[in-house]
């Protein structure tokens, strides 16, 4: 079983990866597998709402040349996910929500009812409404959200300072063993045929225009 850590920062090794790689620690010492992905520092193009992935069926997006397919690949042998981010303007980084948006939008379905957690860096505010934004990815595609002891957030502007949050750490080493429980029981259940609930039949989409 693997979890997949996605450092949505454009820090290759800044605070952000401080706070992944704390909890990718603890996630190896519960027995599972981790990567942790860099997104880079190239651009990611927003969504453009053009459609094509959904006529694809492929479960990635027309626009290959940035990271989105290349993170989409790598969610297919995921088992649970860790999306992180830095606080830019009290909202999550502007590279990573506009990947969130196109690997969500093009392929949901290979994270469904796999467990989640969002974690965001930043130097002082603006980190619960981040990870509020980073969450509603997850429950509009019925992942279950994995808790800590407190919300998923370290402080520091530097890797250093992250070193020097112990609440921050122990945060990151908590929601890591949950997210392994999470993902274990899971597994467990599926061997014993607790499947997750199937859809409904026909799926309902209603647009209110008065
Ligand atoms: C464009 C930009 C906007 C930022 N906005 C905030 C902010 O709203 N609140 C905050 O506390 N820190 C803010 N910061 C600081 C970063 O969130 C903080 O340094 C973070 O830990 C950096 O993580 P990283 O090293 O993974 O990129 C901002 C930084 C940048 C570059």
């Amino acid at each position: 079983m693997k979890i997949l850590l996605i450092n949505g920062s454009p820090h290759e090794r800044g605070c952000t990866h401080t706070a992944l790689a704390e909890m990718e620690k603890a996630i190896r010492a519960e027995g599972l597998d981790t990567e942790i992905l860099w997104i880079g520092q190239d651009a990611v193009r927003g969504c453009t709402g053009c459609g094509a992935c959904f006529k694809m069926k492929k479960n990635r997006c027309v626009f290959d040349a940035d990271a989105v397919n290349r993170v989409l690949e790598k969610c297919e042998e995921a088992d649970g996910f860790v999306f992180g981010s830095p606080v830019h303007y009290a909202s999550a980084g502007g590279s990573i929500t506009s990947l969130m948006d196109r690997m969500f939008y093009a392929g949901s379905r290979l994270m469904r009812h796999k467990p989640a957690c969002a974690v965001v860096s930043a130097r002082r505010a603006g980190t619960t409404a981040a990870i509020d934004q980073l969450n509603k990815y997850f429950t509009i595609s019925g992942m279950p959200i994995a808790p800590s002891q407190y919300w998923p957030m370290v402080h520091g502007n530097t890797p250093e300072e992250v070193m020097q949050d112990e609440e921050g750490l122990q945060i990151m080493r908590t929601l890591g063993r949950n997210l392994v429980w999470m993902v274990k029981s899971f597994a467990l259940a599926r061997e014993n045929g607790i499947l997750p609930p199937a859809p409904e039949a026909e799926k309902k989409r209603t647009n209110f225009i008065r």
